[in-house]
């Protein structure tokens, strides 16, 4: 029996691919680039699972010209480069990597806000430029992180392994979820708060929600104005959830302290972005989950997501079972 056709739109670590390779005539994608989504379009046509990559469009139309597509692997956790109610509309289930990135994600999310606190990439710069000529009493001094109040947006897993490094420098915690987490405040030592309170009273803020209509520039101008003046922004969530001209004026008016950003809008971010001007401001592309063990289990991950699909069984972690309850669409 021939084997199923699968797309993969990059060379994603050899424990997945070769996973797929067994199981399945694998397209990979090669170039260090992504595919356009022409490419992707050209190259989906006749698979039967399409492994992405969160640089990947798959919308409503890449699914109708893929009429033997039968699922959807994103090799990453989050899913918003993909048409979710499409693809269950056409009983297309869809996998995640959730959980295998949680800490990783989260160690980083923390390297950021030290960073930012501290001052690191100034500091870095200014060996570089030769410009250290002596120890300075007032040299690149930054803030404290230890006993801070940091605002967690966003408590699902990677928002609260962010919250269990934060007890380790005694820090105050503030979270704010759509769902409120009773169970965890006191075990954890976190506190829910309305989001304006934590804007208000957080000296670092850090994104780990879902970008949605609702979080879509969450942080514009009129969040920036709430915060303190001091306050430091660490996002390693999606970059549309900060309106970027907003976060640039409120850095460079000094309106509050600092960024440190993992994700951008768009990425990646054009070299003509005032953000990469401002001394004030960490840019990196995009790389909390960029360990290599993590990324080889998240390639895992996918890759079973995509044979299991491939199989007509149930998706490992699937973002949207209810596919599961409906009859595909013929
Ligand atoms: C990375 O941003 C991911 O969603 O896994």
């Amino acid at each position: 029996m021939a084997k199923p056709k699968v797309f993969i739109s990059r060379l994603i670590p050899e424990e997945g691919l070769s996973m797929l390779r067994e199981a399945a005539d694998a397209d990979v994608w090669e170039d260090p680039l992504p595919p356009s989504y022409e490419k992707i379009l050209e190259h989906s046509r006749d698979a039967d699972g399409i492994l992405s990559l969160l640089t990947d469009t798959i919308d409503a139309a890449l699914m109708a010209a893929s009429p033997r597509l039968k699922v959807i692997s994103n090799m990453a956790v989050g899913y918003d480069n993909i048409d979710i109610a499409a693809a269950t509309e056409r009983g297309i289930p869809v996998g995640n990597t959730p959980g295998v990135l949680t800490d990783t994600t989260a160690d980083f999310a923390f390297a950021l806000l030290m960073a930012a606190a501290r001052r690191l990439q100034e500091g870095v710069d200014y060996v570089r430029a030769g410009r250290w000529l002596a120890w300075g009493p007032r040299l690149l001094t930054g803030v404290d992180v230890h006993g801070a109040t940091l605002g967690i947006i966003g408590f699902g897993r990677i928002g609260q392994a962010v919250a269990r490094r934060s007890a380790g420098f005694g820090m105050r915690v503030l979270y704010n979820d759509p769902r409120r987490r009773p169970e965890l405040e006191k075990s954890m030592n976190v506190a829910y708060a309305d989001l304006d309170t934590l804007l208000r009273e957080s000296d670092f803020i850090t994104l780990h929600a879902e970008l949605n209509a609702t979080t879509r520039h969450l942080l514009n101008a009129e969040a920036f104005g709430k915060m303190k003046r001091g306050a430091v922004v660490v996002n390693t969530a999606r970059g549309a959830m900060i309106d970027q001209r907003a976060l640039s004026e409120a850095l460079a008016f000094g309106r509050i302290r600092g960024a440190a950003l993992d994700v951008t809008d768009p990425e990646p971010i054009p070299m003509s972005s005032p953000l990469l001007d401002l001394p004030n401001c960490i840019v990196v592309p995009h790389m909390a989950s960029a360990s290599v063990a993590t990324r080889g289990r998240m390639a895992r991950m996918a890759a079973a997501n995509l044979l299991a699909g491939l199989r007509g069984e149930r998706l490992p972690t699937c973002v949207n079972p209810e596919v599961y309850s409906k009859s595909p669409r013929s």
